[in-house]
């Protein structure tokens, strides 16, 4: 277990006791998001290639030395992380680099990468003795909450837009939560959830407000540099919403880096939708703040016009020599069935987008030859299969008997 040193400001540098409740820098407002910090000499001697060859912990938490949790009491019995990372050879030859490699988070219990977060969120929530919990989330972030919140008998109070696809809302009802399904967009909902957690002070779990959600995600990282045997990739690529997962990724390398556990950090190429894009706008026009704008997209994960964690977001690009780019909602859904098809891998839209982005990316000659690539894949296909179905064709009709059914099978046979 770790203790954190500081919490740090990310646009002033203000530095906050992780032992109090702070969420952002009362200084810069919402926008200034904060670091969690450690000693990093001091977790040397704890956490190490060594260490953690020895250690046989198949979950996130094998990173407990370099993770903001301080009691293993309030770490929940949920199996979460060490999801696989798969060699995809023939869609490597396909697209002329040298390696690729695919991440599937869809595996963690709820669904997605948001489990990571909730892993730890949840840890800290029972830490600082909070008897109910919040959040505003485009689905996945809600759906996790909801059942980490069950199984530490936390109340959950979830705000999801009314866009969000039946499956993310079921899973909210059957795991109990208080479900307030807003009539407005993400950016309303996050705006009603806000001023809701305010009014009622509950802990939030919004991620781009709350300083330790990132260190779960950070776990994603760590895993892709431990499963590559420490050889990292030259690029990862991640799609991106609020801005929290690509911030998450980008601290889970520079934490291994501070450790002297690898040598490194990856380019860091974040995917949005073209019609969701305010950080590939950003980043295209050398922005150092990011405009919000519209969001439109099927891909409803990453459906995001003001991205809450834009500030982490930006840096995790430029300090990782990275990039953004985007992908339109033809290309996504069009990368969900050959995803599965070559990889065995069902992604939803919005994380179909990493490896629509990475087709993308490669097709135009962007990435080397020799490059070693990892995309992410955020979340199941199961959460959004009406998308899905857009994405291929129809079954046969067949009436029960075998005539009829060489008749429809003739192509074939
Ligand atoms: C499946 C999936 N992919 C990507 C994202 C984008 O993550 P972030 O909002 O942290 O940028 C989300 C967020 O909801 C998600 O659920
Ligand atoms: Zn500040």
């Amino acid at each position: 277990m770790a203790k954190p040193e500081i919490l740090k400001c990310v646009l002033c540098g203000r530095e906050f006791d992780p032992g109090s409740l702070t969420y952002t820098c009362p200084d810069c407002g919402p926008d200034g998001t904060l670091d969690v910090l450690y000693d990093y000499d001091e977790a040397k001697s704890r956490i190490s290639r060594r260490t953690l060859s020895e250690d046989r912990t198949n979950t996130l938490w094998r990173y407990r030395e370099i993770l903001p949790v301080a009691e293993e009491e309030n770490i929940l019995p949920l199996s979460v992380g060490w999801t696989p990372l798969y060699r995809a050879t023939s869609l490597a030859d396909e697209y002329g680099i040298k390696e690729l490699f695919v991440k599937d988070d869809g595996r963690n219990p709820t669904g997605s990468l948001k489990d990571r977060a909730s892993a730890v969120g949840i840890a800290k929530a029972l830490e600082f003795r909070q008897s109910s919990v919040a959040c505003a989330s485009t689905g996945n972030a809600a759906s996790s909450l909801s059942g980490f919140a069950a199984v530490a008998c936390l109340k959950s109070f979830i705000f999801v837009p009314q866009s969000a696809p039946a499956a993310k809302v079921a899973q909210l009802l059957v795991y109990g939560a208080e479900v307030i399904l807003v009539k407005g967009d993400y950016e309303e909902t996050f705006n009603l959830a806000t001023a809701a957690i305010e009014k009622w002070g509950w802990y939030n779990r919004n991620c781009a407000i709350n300083p330790y959600l990132v260190e779960g995600k950070k776990t994603c990282a760590m895993e892709i540099a431990e499963q590559l045997g420490w050889n990292v990739p030259d690029i990862v690529m991640v799609s991106v919403g609020d801005g929290c997962i690509i911030s998450g990724i980008y601290k889970g390398f520079s934490d291994l880096l501070e450790l002297g556990i690898i040598g490194s950090i990856p380019r860091i190429i974040g995917v949005q939708a073209e019609g969701a894009s305010p950080l590939f706008d950003a980043v295209n026009g050398g922005l150092t703040k990011v405009k919000f704008g519209p969001a439109d997209t099927i891909a409803d994960s990453i459906s995001v016009g003001a991205p809450r964690n834009w500030a982490k977001a930006l840096r995790a690009v430029r300090n990782s020599r990275g990039d953004m780019v985007t992908v339109s909602d033809r290309e996504i859904l069009d990368a969900i069935p050959e995803l599965a098809r070559k990889t065995g891998v069902f992604a939803e839209p919005a994380a179909a987008a990493s490896f629509a982005g990475f087709k993308k990316t490669a097709i135009t000659g962007k990435i080397g030859t020799e490059a070693r690539v990892a995309v992410i894949v955020t979340g199941n296909g199961l959460k959004d299969i009406s998308s899905a179905r857009k994405s291929v064709g129809k079954p046969l009709e067949v009436e029960p008997n075998i005539e009829e059914l060489s008749k429809v099978l003739k192509p074939w046979i």
